[in-house]
């Protein structure tokens, strides 16, 4: 049943401040609590639509109830759901073998298990009993998940301390490319001097296993230059030390590419994935390593759920629509459109557009000369504003000033006109101090 009365709605929304643990604060107007989802689109259950520019946190790549999606759930709903991980199903098997195919070279084997932070703990884990060395090292500004291991490979303060207790005693961060605030001069002079100090960075941690990035940071979209890239990898190569690339948030055509390791020609040596991978059924995650780090890696037992059957079928579901339907193309085609036409806008607060296909978003400043961030106050009564005009955004970056703008990759030109017209009326509105 998707439609409600209003008093049916409104109990909805009190049952869920009422029995659902929500443990951050939230906003007024959140959470919305969705009835339906089609394409680009989700109702609430007041009957309210949304454009949701989301995907439900990055996952519903080719939109919400794609046809061919909820075909395959369905029919691997009347053959196999869920077996034991140290058995297998068809499906997981057809998943692993398309992934391989898939990925960067060298990448011989996927393990599944059930969310990206999860697959993060077991390349860390897997990278560290490789190398028999217990130090990764992450960038600065990565987000690599919530779980305790992940965290301390996430560079946030905020959820670090969530933890309890000190982190990362076996954890250091190196320098990230954030390019738009750079301390070292304008990009056409860029020697890369963020990376200065890298070398020096490793060889005091000798102990270094591995470092675990993303190819491009989700978190404020920030996407390295290639010669960024170029050194940061011949310097942890000098140094034996193994490239984790996560790819949970950037993989499966989000950035205009399969996988954003594409972009730079990267290879990493261990991969993972999550998000889109179960199609949106269910949660499925993936670590991808080469034969010579699997034969010895000892896992412990196996996640309850990992590989689940359904969200297998629904995984593969999706890749041949990201295939089928040009969604990768159409990524990169809408991320250029979506950069052009904010730019297009001209507003003051714009003080950079960052996409990569469609992962990124727009950098909103109180002054454009001195790029002074615009105060969390006014970033948040802009994203209100918009989800009040039926526009579903989340803020991010490393500041909370990025509008992070994330659709499904089946977007059009005209859903992109739509919101950025809205956009164009709430950031005078705010500055109005409406
Ligand atoms: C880059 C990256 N890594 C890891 C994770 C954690 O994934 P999950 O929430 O499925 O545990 C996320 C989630 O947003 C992510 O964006």
């Amino acid at each position: 049943m998707t439609n409600y009365s209003k008093e049916e709605a409104d109990t909805w929304v009190a049952k869920d401040e009422e029995f659902v643990m929500r443990p951050w604060t939230h906003p007024p107007g959140e959470p919305v609590i969705v009835a339906k989802g089609r394409g680009c689109t989700i109702t609430d259950v007041h009957g309210k639509e949304y454009l949701d520019l989301t995907a439900g946190y990055f996952v519903n790549a080719a939109g919400h109830c794609h046809p061919r999606i909820v075909e395959a759930a369905t029919r691997q709903l009347g053959e196999v759901l869920q077996v034991s991980g140290k058995h297998g199903t068809v499906a997981a098997i057809r998943l692993a073998e398309r992934l391989v195919h898939l990925a960067p070279k060298g990448l011989h084997k996927a393990f599944f298990s059930t969310g990206g932070s999860e697959s993060n703990e077991f390349a860390l884990r897997m990278a560290r009993q490789h190398k028999k060395k217990p130090d990764v090292a992450y960038l600065e500004n990565a987000y690599h998940g919530l779980t305790i291991g992940s965290l301390e490979v996430t560079a946030s303060d905020k959820y670090r301390e969530s933890a309890g207790r000190p982190l990362g005693a076996n954890t250091y961060a190196v320098p990230n490319a954030y390019c738009y605030r750079c301390k070292f001069g304008p990009a056409a002079t860029c020697k890369v001097e963020c990376l200065d100090g890298l070398a020096a960075a490793f060889d005091a941690r000798p102990q270094t296993a591995a470092v675990i990035a993303e190819p491009i940071q989700s978190v404020g979209g920030l996407a390295p230059p290639q010669k960024w890239w170029d050194r940061f990898d011949r310097v942890r190569k000098e140094r034996g030390i193994l490239l984790v690339l996560d790819e949970v948030q950037t993989g499966l055509g989000r950035t205009g590419k399969m996988f954003a390791a594409e972009h730079y020609g990267l290879i990493p040596d261990i991969m993972t994935g999550g998000k889109g991978l179960s199609g949106g059924v269910g949660s499925l995650a993936m670590t991808m390593a080469p034969d010579a780090l699997v034969e010895k890696f000892f896992g412990g037992t196996t996640p309850t759920s990992g590989g689940n059957a359904v969200s297998a079928a629904a995984g593969l579901a999706l890749l041949d629509t990201i295939v089928d339907e040009g969604l990768i193309e159409n990524a990169a085609r809408m991320g250029r459109y979506f950069t052009e036409a904010s730019w297009s806008l001209k507003d003051p607060w714009i003080g950079d557009v960052r996409f990569t296909g469609l992962l990124g978003g727009i950098e909103l400043v109180r002054d454009i000369a001195s790029k002074e961030i615009l105060g969390k106050a006014e970033v948040s009564r802009i994203k209100d504003l918009l989800h009040e005009q039926g526009m579903l955004i989340t803020v991010s970056g490393t500041h909370g000033n990025v509008l992070r703008l994330q659709p499904p990759l089946i977007v059009t030109a005209a859903q992109i006109d739509q919101f950025l017209a809205v956009l164009a009326k709430v950031l005078p509105a705010v500055r109005k101090g409406k």
